[in-house]
């Protein structure tokens, strides 16, 4: 199903079909630990967030080169534009790319000179989020934090992601406060295999002005009040829930739960080429199984801009 929305929550890493990664690594003469793409498509059987990591980070390494990046980035902005999206803010995981023979500024290149084919060819409109990894220590966070600041770098804002359980965003609050101060935006991963307790820490020590994943708000009633009041999005992955057994099966998946709570709530799809499918097979899966009204569609469509960090005209110019 295709509806017009803004994608907010996407890993430009896991827009990395099967096919590119196999490709990219021929060109850039890696060697990959499966001999075919069925070899590698039978690997996409996840058992929780980090089993699915494991892979995920190993396949990223195919990325080489700014042309690389530039190359994935078009791609993805192809298919989410033939899937109804009118705007998407991005993340990518810097240290994922550094250390090698690429720079930051390279890598953030290639991903902008994509981003600005995008809005040349489909009128797509587009912000980038630098998310830091939770496994890794937050004074490394913190460096790189200074370095995308101080050099300028062109990014929108920064986010939080990776393994969640024992790495409480409390670790990072300095790391955030200094690009709140910096004037960039700020969200992250929480309550996704993580408990309430580190969505209270994103909303309190963070000071986030979206919570990625979000779902396992609904374990604390204080929770969902404050959420509700203060309108604060949630970015929740359906298709994501179901593969990486944060949730068992969609029948179970707590969205019209939260839409009924009030919570500002929209649909997004996360790693798309690992969990089966872009924006539209997510609302296909949810059609399927909850067949919502036009009504709530036009909530979740409508929440999305909202969401944003579009400016107010250019929202009201989308919703
Ligand atoms: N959670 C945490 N980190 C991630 C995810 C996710 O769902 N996808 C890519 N990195
Ligand atoms: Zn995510």
């Amino acid at each position: 199903m295709k509806l017009p929305v803004a994608e907010l929550h996407v890993h430009l890493e896991g827009t990395l079909e099967p096919e590119m990664i196999m490709a990219l690594a021929k060109k850039n003469s890696i060697e990959l630990p499966y001999a075919s793409i069925e070899e590698l498509r039978a690997q996409y059987q996840f058992t929780n967030l980090q089993s699915f990591l494991d892979l995920f980070y190993a396949n990223m390494a195919v990325l080489r080169t700014a042309q690389d990046f530039r190359e994935i980035t078009v791609a993805y902005l192809q298919r989410a534009h033939d899937s109804g999206v009118r705007h998407v803010e991005l993340f990518f995981d810097p240290q994922a790319h550094i250390g090698g023979a690429l720079d930051l500024r390279e890598v953030i290149a290639g991903i902008r000179a994509g981003l600005a084919d995008g809005l040349e060819r489909w009128e797509l409109s587009s912000k980038l989020i630098a998310c830091f990894w939770r496994h890794a220590p937050a004074s490394e966070a913190m460096e790189l934090m200074k370095v995308l600041v101080e050099q300028k770098h062109d990014i929108d804002g920064i986010g939080l992601d990776s393994s969640e359980v024992g790495f409480p965003p409390e670790l990072f609050t300095e790391v955030f406060d200094y690009a709140r101060a910096h004037g960039l935006h700020v969200v992250a991963h929480a309550g996704e295999e993580g408990p309430a307790e580190y969505i209270w820490q994103a909303l309190d020590l963070l000071k986030v002005q979206r919570v990625d994943h979000g779902i396992r708000s609904l374990d604390d009633p204080q929770l969902v009040q404050r959420l509700v009041d203060e309108q604060m999005p949630l970015t929740v992955c359906p298709l994501s829930n179901i593969r990486l057994r944060a949730v068992d099966t969609m029948a179970e998946h707590p969205l019209p739960q939260m839409l009924a709570k009030g919570l500002k709530v929209s649909v997004h799809s996360d790693d798309p080429a690992y969990f089966g499918g872009y924006m539209d097979a997510n609302f296909d899966a949810l059609m399927e199984q909850f067949s919502f009204s036009s009504e709530q569609l036009a909530t979740l469509a409508k929440n999305s801009f909202e969401s944003s960090f579009l400016d107010e005209q250019s929202k009201q110019a989308l919703v």
